[in-house]
């Protein structure tokens, strides 16, 4: 018995979609298969943009005739998008075809919840509203060898006004510090060499009296050879005891990803980011006085609700000055439930794809001009992949960077040192100096 997951959406449902394999290795699903093999098909939903929620209604839609044609294969539909108020009721009216449907609060049901399918004709929807226990439980089948995702913290209490996470992910729930590290160490010992620590807002972690920058402290003490990253930051939760610890432990990546989603106060306010661009620049500034070789990567959104060209000019400015090493760009999408759907001054699509056309030239150019500079110095990268087409191996520096190098002996899994020779866009090549490989 076979199975497939079609997964959208951000690193929390990457991880989450290695947790449902896991619940359906525990169901007598032993493999996963092509998509037209598998008796068994999971799509994790994502509902943060419109285009994401798009691209599942027609690849779900898709499926129509290979369900009729084959008996007895299950869909299954879960994620954000099923967990969103009403929409779970529009996909089974859209596609009576999906067997199953459950949500982000249910996720370990899903194993059950398939038998009782099977066992019966109708379709099952469990879309329960909230979660208030920490999604522990499920062990993952991990597919991105040597990373490794580790929870630390679900759910987000900010309601940023254009965002529907919180809606469809409840809130906040953190884990037990002695859980994570748990995982970490037994992640470690199994040969993982970089760790990503996940939450929609990290900063928000507490357990008991402990905060976010002791629980890395704590990670980044676990000995053995891996590296640590985080993922993501809220500005208005930056604290100097975060640069110390990552000051102090050279397994942290010097890479903060700070999302600042506008440069300009007005807007900043709308989105109800609770801090100003002036703090925002502050909090950079700190982080470049205490580790001055660290890299910033951020998310900006473009044609929030009236947003006028001097107000988008300084997101603009606010690229350059935070010196940002690469950003994820999005044109706002209004997401019904959330405030800023409710608001007047939408933007026409045309000014904001003018206006995300000349944001993504700006921080390509900048992103280029860094990666350039690389060009004769020496990175280290994990090597994670290799890439047929080039017949070359591959993997990233700490700054997320990709590397790419020959090699004649397997280095998937191995830190090595690249002397770089050449930089093409994001992508730099050189040669392993690295002796072992
Ligand atoms: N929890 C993270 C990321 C949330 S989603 C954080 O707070 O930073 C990832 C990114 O999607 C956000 O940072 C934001 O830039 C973007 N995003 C969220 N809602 C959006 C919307 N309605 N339209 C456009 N972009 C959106
Ligand atoms: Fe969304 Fe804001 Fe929460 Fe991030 S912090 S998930 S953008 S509400
Ligand atoms: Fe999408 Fe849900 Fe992540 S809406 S971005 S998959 S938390």
């Amino acid at each position: 018995m076979k199975y497939h997951i079609v997964t959208y959406g951000c690193q929390m449902n990457v991880h989450e979609s290695e947790k449902i394999a896991g619940i359906l290795r525990q169901s007598g699903y032993t493999e996963e298969s092509s998509i037209e093999e598998a008796d068994v098909i999971v799509f994790n939903t994502c509902c943060i943009r419109e285009n994401a929620e798009n691209h599942a209604f027609g690849n779900i839609g898709a499926l129509k005739k290979l369900k009729r044609n084959k008996r007895g294969l299950v869909i299954a539909v879960g994620g954000c998008m099923a967990q969103e108020a009403g929409k779970a009721a529009l996909l089974k009216e859209k596609f009576p075809f999906i067997d199953v449907m459950f949500g982000t609060h249910n996720l370990g049901e899903l194993g059950s919840l398939i038998e009782r399918k099977k066992a019966q004709k109708k379709a099952l929807i469990s879309v329960p509203e909230e979660r208030k226990e920490t999604e522990d439980g499920v062990e993952p089948v991990r597919t991105s060898f040597p990373n490794a995702w580790v929870n630390i913290i679900y759910g987000c209490n900010n309601f940023c006004t254009y965002c529907i996470v919180p809606y469809v992910r409840g809130r906040e729930r953190s884990r037990k510090k002695e859980d994570v590290l748990a995982e970490v160490r037994s992640l470690v010992k199994e040969g993982y060499r970089e760790i990503t620590l996940l939450g929609q807002n990290v900063n928000s972690y507490r357990d008991g009296d402990v905060a976010f920058p002791e629980l890395l402290d704590a990670v980044a003490s676990v000995e053995g050879d891996f590296r640590v990253r985080f993922m993501t930051s809220h500005p208005k939760d930056f604290s100097p005891e975060l640069v110390a610890v990552m000051k102090k432990h050279k397994k942290i990546c010097k890479l903060l990803h700070l999302p600042a989603q506008s440069g300009s106060n007005r807007i900043l306010v709308a989105m109800n980011r609770r801090y100003t661009r002036e703090k925002y620049l502050e909090n950079v500034a700190l982080l470049r006085r205490e580790i001055p070789d660290c890299e910033l990567t951020t998310d900006l959104i473009v044609g929030f609700p009236t947003e006028t060209e001097e107000e988008f000019e300084e997101t603009l400015s606010l690229v350059r000055e935070a010196d940002f090493a690469s950003a994820f760009t999005f044109i706002y999408s209004p997401r019904t439930g959330t405030k800023a759907a409710e608001m007047e001054g939408r933007i026409p699509d045309e000014v904001s794809k003018n206006r995300i056309t000349r944001l993504i030239a700006l921080v390509n150019e900048q992103t280029r001009k860094k990666s350039a500079g690389y060009v004769g110095k020496e990175i280290e990268i994990l090597c994670e992949d290799y890439d047929e087409k080039k017949g070359l191996y591959l993997g990233r520096d700490e700054f997320g960077r990709m590397g790419y190098f020959a090699s004649e002996k397997d280095p998937l899994g191995k830190f090595v040192t690249l002397k770089v020779d050449r930089a093409n866009g994001i992508s730099l090549y050189g040669i392993a100096i690295t002796k072992e490989v």
